[in-house]
């Protein structure tokens, strides 16, 4: 079930939390990795850490930056004839505020990395993608795509943004053999729910609170999301396009 054998598979910020555990699931499920990461240390320690299971590159790569994207593209492509299979739009970085406390600037940066990212990163490998009338796209979202999450102004726009491009790829390009498809966490353990945490004045009752938000008052953990990055990058998800994915706990069931 869920094979990627045989699959050439790009994950972007898969040196950390939520991307490092899709690509290690992509890896056992068969497929050949190429991290795309700002980060490159991390990057490629996660890289080296899969090498068992599949073979396994990663990229020095700025997401927001379209010229170091296209390079990092290149590199990618050159590596593996011209194509990838598969493509996660996964990093993304957040940002604590409401309207009133979030600057200009901060808008630019989380737009930088969270919406031109996954913009520049799709097209530098979907015309491939388009060449071979096949292709896969999931793109990492939020529940701060679905609804308004509290003290997040930028974030759920950004992330509002992700739902939408995603179903605009689906829809403009399904007469090309492509399917686009977002996944919408709820809070998962990583460190970039840590480092959120720490913005708090009080990180233990944050911690607190952010499990509550969810009906099974608990965090998701990484491979929990890196289950359903699978299922969307497989045949067996050949019908399913243009959606989100909620993987909440429970957070959108109601209050
Ligand atoms: N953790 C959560 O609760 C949660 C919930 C919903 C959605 N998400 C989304 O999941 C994705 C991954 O989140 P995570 O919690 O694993 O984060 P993380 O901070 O643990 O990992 C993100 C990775 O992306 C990389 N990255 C950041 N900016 C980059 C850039 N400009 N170019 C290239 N790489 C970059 C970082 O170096 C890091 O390795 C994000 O898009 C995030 O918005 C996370």
């Amino acid at each position: 079930m869920f094979s990627l054998q045989g699959k050439v598979a790009v994950v972007t910020g898969a040196g950390s939390g939520i991307g490092e555990a899709i690509a290690r699931a992509y890896a056992d499920a068969g497929a050949k990795i190429v991290i795309l990461e700002r980060n490159k240390e991390a990057g490629d320690a996660v890289a080296a850490s899969l090498t068992e299971a599949s073979s396994a590159t990663c990229i020095e790569c700025d997401v927001a930056d379209e010229a170091s994207v296209k390079a990092a593209a290149q590199i990618a492509l050159d590596a593996n004839d011209g194509y990838i299979d598969i493509l996660v739009n996964n990093a993304g970085i957040g940002h604590v505020g409401t309207i009133l406390t979030t600057g200009g600037a901060d808008l630019d940066r989380m737009y930088g990395v969270n919406v031109r990212g996954v913009m520049f990163v799709t097209q530098a490998f979907l015309p491939a993608m388009v060449a071979r009338k096949k292709g896969v796209i999931v793109n990492m979202a939020s529940i701060g795509g679905i609804v308004a999450v509290r003290d997040r102004f930028a974030y759920t726009a950004t992330k509002f943004a992700v739902v939408g491009m995603t179903k605009c790829i689906a829809l403009d390009h399904a007469d090309d053999g492509i399917r686009c498809n977002c996944i919408c966490p709820g809070r998962v353990e990583t460190p970039f729910v840590q480092a959120r945490l720490a913005e708090y004045p009080d990180p233990v009752k944050a911690r607190e609170d952010m499990a509550s938000t969810q009906a099974l008052k608990r965090m998701g953990q990484p491979v929990e999301i890196a289950a359903a990055a699978l299922y969307l990058a497989s045949d067996e998800a050949a019908f399913v396009t243009g959606s989100s994915l909620i993987i909440d706990g429970g957070w959108t069931a109601g209050k």
